[in-house]
């Protein structure tokens, strides 16, 4: 394949046909296009886009990369939920078990982290013993079994996915609505669902910064999925300030278990309610949002997806004893510090793009393909916008390697919170919903 000349007309705002959309991606998948070239396509599809039929035929060309999922018949319908990523965006964690315990069959293959946002499969990877990357027949067999898997592209399943999302990560292309429509589509409906429910953020540290850019992806998104026979819609949500208190791979662990443990912060419990509610309906398991969403809740309330959780764990090999007395840490990290506030005062900023920053900074995130992951390090204790907080009172707490790691930290950290005299005006964590 002249695999050259395809970079070139797309350099030059040319369309590509379906078969050259799918031929490169079968031979990148096999190896035989090298990461230059196809970060220089990346880079092309960047600035010049794709239309409808050329994202249609990237999507499936990267579904059919590897196994598509196929589930026996079952009264449980298969559904998932998938994020366009944010800082502290661990909503996937208590879902998935909320969701099996609902009555649902869950196949949720998700991402690593992107730019300085956090991925799901970096989270899990900080549980002793977890396996991420499993082969079909188990996601399958343990779906049935358990309810949930939450799991990873492989060599197998999405394998198109796996490569691409990691050069995209380092080389500067992950805004790109056509390119975040194909990696999340194609995954999804590698799953075989019968419906899917999106979680599209925007704001200053969200892939999509303004309100109206997230509606047009979330748009693509729907209209290829219910194209595809996947039920789709979607959550417009807010990703100024980061969701929940914590940041960071384990921490965010350790939130989304109190979560299921009905401890977690407000915001992070509406959001999950929220995606299992829509799920509900969108599945005609309930008959409207506001019923659906009682009994999404009290289903949390219950107990029962906190023991699945362990239930879900266990299954994809975590050492439940070792887990449990992590869990029983206040911090893993070696150094811990905390930004304090000077006066008596109200939050009304707090920056979820600087605390992203600082995390990757920290070794949370990635700067190149092959970074390590330190899952130790995060920020904590975040006070968030509206919240009033006493003089000397906590603003967030830092997690780091040494002292010196503590200390810029926070230096970098003050400037993510503003404060006034006055309350600020409440802003809305869910702004739209898409259904169509
Ligand atoms: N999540 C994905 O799986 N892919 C993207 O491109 C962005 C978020």
């Amino acid at each position: 394949m002249n695999f050259l000349s395809l970079i070139e007309a797309k350099r030059e705002g040319k369309i590509l046909a379906p078969e050259q959309i799918q031929g490169l991606i079968r031979e990148f998948t096999a190896g035989k296009i090298p990461d230059y070239q196809m970060a220089a396509m990346l880079m092309a599809i960047f600035f010049r886009g794709l239309n409808t039929a050329e994202t249609t035929a990237l999507t499936l060309a990267m579904r059919d990369s590897g196994h598509v999922l196929k589930f026996p018949k079952d009264e449980r319908p298969v559904v998932d939920k998938h994020s366009t990523g944010g800082i502290g965006d661990k909503v996937s964690l208590p879902l998935a078990p909320l969701l099996a315990c609902l009555g649902f069959r869950v196949p949720m293959i998700s991402g690593r982290g992107l730019g300085i946002t956090g991925g799901t499969l970096d989270k899990l990877d900080s549980i002793p013993g977890f396996k991420t990357l499993l082969p079909a027949a188990q996601i399958i067999k343990q779906v049935q079994k358990v309810g949930c898997v939450i799991c990873g592209q492989t060599k197998h399943m999405v394998p198109a996915d796996q490569k691409k999302y990691a050069l995209r990560d380092a080389t500067g292309t992950v805004p790109s609505i056509p390119l975040i429509t194909a990696s999340i589509l194609s995954k999804k409906l590698a799953e075989s669902l019968d419906a899917l429910i999106l979680d599209v953020k925007f704001g200053g540290a969200a892939f999509m910064q303004t309100k109206a850019e997230a509606r047009k992806l979330a748009k693509e998104m729907i209209s290829l999925g219910h194209e595809c026979g996947m039920n789709t819609r979607a959550i417009l949500s807010d990703m100024n300030t980061p969701l929940g208190r914590a940041a960071g791979n384990w921490l965010e662990v350790k939130e989304s278990v109190d979560c299921l443990e009905n401890k977690g912060p407000n915001d992070l419990r509406e959001l999950v309610i929220d995606s299992a509610a829509h799920l509900l309906v969108q599945t005609r398991k309930a008959k409207s949002l506001a019923a659906a969403r009682v009994w999404a809740e009290a289903c949390l309330n219950s107990g029962a997806p906190r023991a699945k959780w362990d239930e879900m764990i266990v299954a994809q090999g975590a050492d439940l004893k070792a887990f449990n007395k992590k869990l029983a840490l206040d911090s893993t990290a070696k150094a811990v510090g905390e930004l304090k506030a000077q006066k008596s005062s109200y939050v009304s900023k707090c920056d979820a793009r600087v605390i992203g920053q600082v995390i990757r900074d920290l070794g949370g995130g990635r700067l190149a393909k092959d970074s390590q992951i330190n899952y130790d390090v995060g920020v904590d204790k975040i006070a968030k916008p509206g919240e009033c907080v006493e003089k000397y009172g906590t603003l967030c707490r830092v997690h780091a390697t040494n002292a010196n790691q503590v200390e810029a930290a926070v230096a970098q950290l003050k400037t993510a919170f503003e404060i006034s005299v006055q309350r600020p005006a409440k802003t809305p964590l869910v702004a739209e919903i898409i259904l169509r």
